[in-house]
């Protein structure tokens, strides 16, 4: 669709940034702070870039308030943060921390000082290792019953000032990770684990937010799912198919549980007859049904490109460049079902992601066409190498020019009819990248981090920082 005008973004429209605790906060055992599964899988030697961890990160936990102070400087309208469980729960269950809900108390008073809507993460991937190691953590559905009350001790908490809340951040990416490609902890490959910690994962998800009714009846809540809309490689049907193929297992696999409460038929089929699909309860999918969100949250960076895969075509062992050295990606797929490959018509970044606004575009009309819910973009954002100068200067305009193309793929999307909350930047200050250390960087606001030599910890606004707050201030007039 071609528009002659675009329609304006909404003056309540949320312009904002986020971030997780664990790529923020360090004084990871710090206030009573228990130990949390990322704690843990970072002091294995070789799993993260240069044996990064978060025991720092970028000392948000004691620079909150210097954080705010810039964001507020910038006029953000609100900011994305995750809840470490480990703070609020040292075990995950049992006994409540109150230092740990002091500090979050004290965050989103500290945001709403400045009028700034605070926008809270449940759960971005650190898991009490207390229950990693009692019962397997998402393995087990006892985590459902933890999860749920772990939320509740935050709506009860926080909700009063708190309206919008984003459940589960990246159930796909993280499960992914944890049981597939092991490169995230628990460190496993296991494919029929893998689709039954995600159906735990979604009871939890649910049962969180049919509690949420009753605590925060007046908020709004949903998940955030990392969606990578998929395209066909060429016009033949066998690619195409491969293409669908993706679309159903790595998209509406967990999409259409979130908004309708039931797995894609197809997809089911398959897995049975290979004999790794979940094993359910009786009143299972009533409850998936009565835990439906209010928006669809998106972390949104790329889109991936399809052929055909042969029954004895590649697997999901080809390298994932954590180096920031392009071109080491490596081609991965389902034998049977489908394949990457090079999209020649995208760029991509030095980490070999796509950068490809209009597939946010296309991606946004697809969610609004197939499930009807509004959207709240929780992330997008550019990570790249940045450099300051000798004037103490980040001329980052490879991100200005990121976040400007998105920003008008999702005007276009919003003529084409789509209902946008909010577009939440990736990130507000450069964060630790969970597999790519400190030198793949996202914010407006550089952090003098590193995973070797001085690091102050010194904040630097970055170029982005002023076009970003030239935007909010004219509500995308200028763009
Ligand atoms: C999302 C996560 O997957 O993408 C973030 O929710 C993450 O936590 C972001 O940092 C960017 O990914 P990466 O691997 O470049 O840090």
């Amino acid at each position: 669709m071609l528009h002659e005008k675009l329609k304006a973004f909404p003056n309540d429209f949320l312009w904002g940034a986020a971030s997780a605790a664990y790529q923020v906060e360090g004084a990871w055992n710090i206030d009573g702070k228990g130990v949390s599964n990322w704690d843990k899988f970072v002091r294995i030697p070789g799993k993260t870039f240069k044996g990064t961890n978060g025991d720092v990160a970028v000392d948000h936990y004691h620079r909150y308030k210097e954080d705010i102070a810039l964001m507020a400087e910038m006029g953000l309208k609100t900011y994305r943060f995750s809840v470490a469980w480990s703070r609020i729960y040292p075990d995950g269950q049992g006994e409540v921390n109150q230092k740990g809900l002091d500090f979050y108390n004290q965050l989103i008073d500290e945001l709403i000082k400045y009028s700034i809507e605070p926008i809270v993460t449940i759960y971005h991937w650190d898991l009490p290792q207390a229950l990693q190691d009692k019962y397997g953590g998402w393995e087990s559905r006892e985590i459902i019953e933890d999860f749920k009350n772990y939320s509740i001790t935050l709506f009860k908490e926080f909700g009063d000032r708190v309206k919008y809340w984003v459940s589960l951040n990246e159930q796909n990416v993280f499960t992914k990770s944890g049981y597939q490609t092991a490169m995230h902890p628990p460190g496993v490959k296991d494919d029929k684990l893998f689709y039954q910690v995600n159906h735990h994962a979604n009871l939890a998800n649910a049962a969180a937010i049919k509690a949420f009714r009753k605590y925060v009846p007046n908020g709004m809540i949903g998940p955030s799912f990392a969606y990578i809309p998929t395209y066909a490689a060429t016009s033949k049907p066998e690619d195409v198919l491969a293409a669908e193929n993706a679309e159903e297992f790595i998209n509406y696999w967990w999409m259409d549980v979130y908004a309708w409460g039931k797995y894609p038929k197809t997809i089911w089929e398959y897995l049975d007859e290979k004999g790794i699909a979940p094993k359910v309860q009786e009143n299972d999918f009533k409850l998936l049904k009565e835990g439906k969100p209010d928006f669809m949250g998106v972390n949104y960076y790329q889109t991936t490109t399809y052929e055909k895969n042969p029954i004895d075509g590649v697997t999901m062992e080809g390298n994932f460049n954590t180096t920031g050295k392009k071109g080491t990606l490596e081609d991965t797929g389902v034998p049977g079902l489908f394949k990457t490959v090079k999209n020649e018509h995208l760029e991509k970044t030095n980490w070999d992601w796509n950068i490809d606004p209009q597939g946010l575009r296309i991606g946004l009309r697809r969610i609004t066409n197939r499930y009807g819910l509004p959207i709240l973009i929780s992330e997008n954002g550019l990570g790249e190498y940045d450099t300051v100068n000798e004037d103490g200067t980040v001329h980052d305009d490879y991100r200005i020019e990121y976040l400007k193309t998105h920003l008008k793929a999702i005007q276009e999307a919003m003529t084409d009819g789509v209902e946008m909350i909010g577009y939440c930047v990736w990130s507000f200050t450069d964060l630790l990248s969970w597999l790519n250390g400190f030198q793949k960087r996202y914010g407006f606001v550089y952090v003098n981090q590193h995973e070797e030599g001085e690091h102050d910890l010194r904040r630097i606004k970055k170029k982005s920082f002023y076009w970003y707050k030239d935007v909010i201030e004219s509500n995308g007039e200028n763009l």
